[in-house]
């Protein structure tokens, strides 16, 4: 399963002042995994969305934790904005393109 669902406000992490970002979720059987097949899934979500709605940000938040989420994230190109606790855990935000710095 990949979704994007707009991130609600109650959450922490946002990249816009009125919240209501694009967040990408993954979500693959055990089975599936160590194939590749939820980075190609992704991406074409992705590249999907860039060509949907140009120049929207997509978000992602998962628990540093969890290794092949983080591993899956980068991969994607999402780069960091920030970590911060919820569901007493770390969590890792970031989002995609990654921001450059302007000037
Ligand atoms: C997060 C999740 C989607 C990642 O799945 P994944 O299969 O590890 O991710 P990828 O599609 O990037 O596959 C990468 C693996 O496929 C391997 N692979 C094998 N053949 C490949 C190919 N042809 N092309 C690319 N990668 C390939 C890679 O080497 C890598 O293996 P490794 O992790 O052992 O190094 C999966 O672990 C999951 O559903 N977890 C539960 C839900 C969850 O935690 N979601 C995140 C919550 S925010």
């Amino acid at each position: 399963m990949i979704t994007l669902d707009p991130r609600g406000a109650e959450h922490p992490g946002h990249v816009r002042p009125n919240a209501g970002e694009a967040g990408l979720g993954y979500l693959f059987l055990p089975q599936a995994w160590g194939f590749g097949y939820a980075a190609e899934a992704c991406a074409a979500a992705l590249y999907w969305f860039a060509d949907a709605l140009p120049g929207e940000p997509v978000v992602l938040c998962t628990q540093t934790a969890n290794d092949r989420a983080m591993r899956l994230a980068a991969k994607l190109g999402f780069t960091e904005v920030e970590r911060f606790e919820e569901y007493g855990a770390e969590q890792w935000f970031g989002v995609w393109p990654p921001v450059t710095p302007s000037g």
